[in-house]
């Protein structure tokens, strides 16, 4: 990542999409889409286009595809040109890969992860190619993956640095924590305060805010019925469940008085029971992937600050299928050795 010229403002939360677009793509394509190093490039193309319109497009697919999941039955009824030309722009960036893929020296090289010839690093897709030939199944695994890893860590990633940029006791306290030593794939896992910082984020600001659960068979939940809201409510097959992740991680009950305030602490005094803190099921890559952008910021750059006034605000959200900032996350973030150097010269 290009650093921002000493103490300029920058939207951060725009570059964590740029990343995460790249990082995907690299773990689903066996190749990043390299939108970072060409960000702020008028003229620039990678292989697959230019940054914004593959990202443009991502967005407004997206976009409609959350119309779509709230009329349920009726989502058909949306389907506008805009949605369509979207659609077809992602799959054909998609389809690039996939027919690269199938070609026969590639489909070699799938076959030796079959049959458990070790490599060098996981593909997605080459695995999804050991598997089958179907263009379209592939295609989709791979939209699946990518649309679930994207936003959700970018968004993962701009809310800790809009706490950090609120936070500098807990910046200066993690800095001591991953500032001088070298950082293995091992050692992150035992960053205790990082991942405090992580798990405090994960819970004010839940990438996947909602969710849902189908019934398989006639069941029902324990407690939440009658007046006392103790008593079982009965689910029948098929009833679909939703709950709101984002209202049961500020429950007083649960966290206690000082819920909405961001307290990494909270987790070494009292870790949550299982089901009180669902952001994710485990996905152990998202959380890697968050840990070492965050460690390599931190080693590079001592300060971090935001510029909004009224720094204790409620972040201004947006609703789209993962949660997201609305006006992204206005941050300096410099090294104040280099600036002090820069502003004697
Ligand atoms: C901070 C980052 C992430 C968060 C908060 C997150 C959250 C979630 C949630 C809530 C679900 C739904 C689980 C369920 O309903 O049982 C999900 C599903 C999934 N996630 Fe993640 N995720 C993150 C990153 C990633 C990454 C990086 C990948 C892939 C590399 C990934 C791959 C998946 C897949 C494949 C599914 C299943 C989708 C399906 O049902 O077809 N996620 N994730």
């Amino acid at each position: 990542m290009s650093s921002p010229a000493t103490t300029q403002v920058f939207d951060i939360r725009k570059l964590f999409y740029l990343l995460t677009i790249d990082t995907a793509a690299e773990f689903n394509f066996g190749e990043s889409t390299g939108f970072l190093y060409t960000h702020g490039s008028h003229t620039a193309s990678t292989v697959i286009g230019s940054p914004a319109g593959f990202a443009e497009a991502f967005n407004t697919s997206e976009e409609f595809l959350l119309r779509r999941g709230l009329a349920q039955r009726f989502y058909w009824t949306i389907n506008p040109s805009k949605f369509r030309d979207a659609n077809a722009k992602v799959q054909e960036v998609v389809n690039h890969y996939v027919h690269l893929a199938l070609q026969p020296k590639h489909a070699s090289k799938a076959q030796q992860v079959g049959h458990g010839h070790r490599q060098w690093r996981y593909v997605f897709l080459e695995a999804l190619v050991s598997g089958t030939d179907d263009p379209k199944l592939i295609r989709d695994n791979l939209l699946n993956v990518l649309l679930a890893g994207r936003d959700t860590t970018a968004s993962l990633l701009s809310s800790v640095f809009y706490f950090l940029a609120r936070n500098m006791w807990v910046w200066e306290k993690l800095r001591r924590e991953v500032t001088g030593n070298e950082i293995t794939h091992a050692r992150v896992k035992h960053l205790t305060y990082l991942r405090y910082v992580l798990n405090e984020t994960l819970r004010l600001l839940p990438p996947v805010p909602v969710n849902f659960r189908q019934a398989l068979k006639d069941t029902f939940l324990p407690a939440g019925g009658g007046q006392t809201r103790n008593a079982a409510i009965y689910i029948e097959k098929g009833d679909i469940v939703g709950y709101n992740v984002y209202a049961m991680h500020r429950r007083t009950d649960i966290w206690g008085a000082d819920v909405h305030t961001f307290r990494p602490e909270r987790w070494a005094e009292n870790p949550p029971r299982a089901l009180e803190f669902l952001p994710f099921n485990g996905e152990q890559y998202a959380l890697v992937e968050a840990s070492y952008t965050t460690i390599r910021l931190l080693q590079k750059f001592d300060t971090l600050e935001t510029v909004e006034v009224d720094q204790f605000a409620e972040p201004r959200l947006q609703p789209n299928l993962v949660l997201a900032h609305r006006d992204g996350v206005h941050v300096r973030l410099y090294s104040s050795t280099k600036a002090a150097r820069e502003r004697v010269a």
